[in-house]
């Protein structure tokens, strides 16, 4: 028999299968016919990820921004390139070495609220630029455990050869903070010949995306967040006891955040925790103050740790020197590949100071 010969085996199974394909295809349009398609039920019940971008795209008026902030964009002739359906948009044609007017402050803050994340190219701001553009946006917050640039708002984010990149986890910054940073501001110095992206993660998309009782669950629960990381040796070598007690002193070790959070400014739900500061077995129900228990609160914790990494909720942002990420920890999170090893990668990052995460959906 030839390679090409059909034998009468396949032959007899295609008939059936074309038969079926029109009947199952009859049978099915039929039913779209005759009823609305109810959006929920056309997604499957065991993955919801994209009906949570869908749903957020929707309560976006499905549209990547509202018609008002286009208009105020079109205005100031600044462009937008959008990376993903609900989240990432570059602005092209706005120089942040100028004095920026206010109008265009409030634009740049109106796109980080409607798109979570915004990004800039060919800027090469200094370090005193950068401080001083994070400074329009609110309060600086400085960071303890860096390595700080010239100017001590300025957290230098070094890797090479000696040190492998480790901000390659989900999370939102500094929930170790009674106030987490609002949001945080980062240009790239140096970009490794490949690879070295930042992923970004609707985190209002991914709470939609949860199956509802995981949704009712999670509405009160906390957990406690602390800097232990850092004491132990991250981002650097394990801190010498005395160093350590007294730190503590100085800045609160342990604060306890909602895992669900309202965005004070949007009144939006998003899932909110950062799996490195959080303590997963702290989890407690937060009307009650019981523990849920250490085997429960780690599953749920492990559960939620894939969430935000589903490629629908993500856009990924290509560095080049110049390029500045802006984005709000309220709102996404972030990860950052380690895959350019054992290339040099250096951003330099400010924060911008936050208020107290609180779970209150009422509140618009
Ligand atoms: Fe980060």
């Amino acid at each position: 028999m030839s390679e090409l010969e059909v034998t009468e085996e396949q032959r007899r199974y295609n008939e059936i299968a074309i038969k079926y394909a029109a009947k199952i295809h009859g049978a099915r349009s039929a039913l779209k016919a005759s009823a609305q398609p109810v959006v929920d039920e056309l997604f499957p019940s065991f993955n919801r990820t994209g009906l949570g971008v869908y749903r957020e795209y929707e309560r976006m008026g499905n549209r990547p921004v509202t018609e008002g902030l286009q208009v105020q964009a079109d205005l100031q002739g600044v462009v937008f390139e959008h990376l993903g359906l609900t989240i990432g948009t570059v602005l092209h044609d706005i120089d942040l070495k100028q004095t920026l007017s206010s109008a265009t402050i409030k634009l740049i803050r109106k796109t980080l609220l409607e798109r979570k994340v915004v990004f800039f190219r060919d800027q090469h701001l200094t370090e005193d630029e950068q401080v001083s553009f994070g400074r329009r946006f609110g309060e600086l917050d400085a960071f303890p455990f860096g390595k700080p640039g010239d100017n001590p708002y300025i957290l230098e984010i070094n890797h090479d050869e000696q040190r492998p990149g480790t901000e390659n986890n989900w999370h939102t910054d500094v929930t170790w903070m009674k106030k987490p940073s609002l949001g945080s501001i980062a240009q790239c110095v140096v970009v490794p010949p490949i690879g070295g992206s930042t992923l970004f993660a609707d985190s209002y998309a991914a709470y939609l995306g949860l199956p509802p009782e995981m949704q009712a669950r999670l509405q009160h629960i906390s957990g406690i967040n602390d800097y232990r990381f850092f004491l132990m040796g991250g981002g650097g070598g394990a801190l010498p006891e005395d160093l350590a007690t007294e730190i503590k002193k100085e800045i609160a070790f342990g604060v306890s955040h909602p895992m669900l959070r309202t965005h004070p400014e949007t009144g939006r739900t998003a899932l909110y925790f950062n799996g490195g500061f959080l303590r997963h077995e702290s989890l407690y129900d937060n009307r009650t103050g019981e523990a849920l228990g250490v085997e429960k609160a780690k599953e749920l914790v492990s559960f939620l740790q894939q969430q935000h990494g589903r490629p629908e909720y993500v856009c990924e942002f290509k560095w080049q020197p110049g390029s500045i990420a802006f984005w709000d920890n309220r709102a996404a999170q972030h990860y950052a590949a380690s895959d350019y090893y054992p290339h040099k990668r250096v951003l330099r990052r400010v924060t911008v100071s936050g208020d107290r995460p609180y779970y209150n959906p009422a509140k618009k």
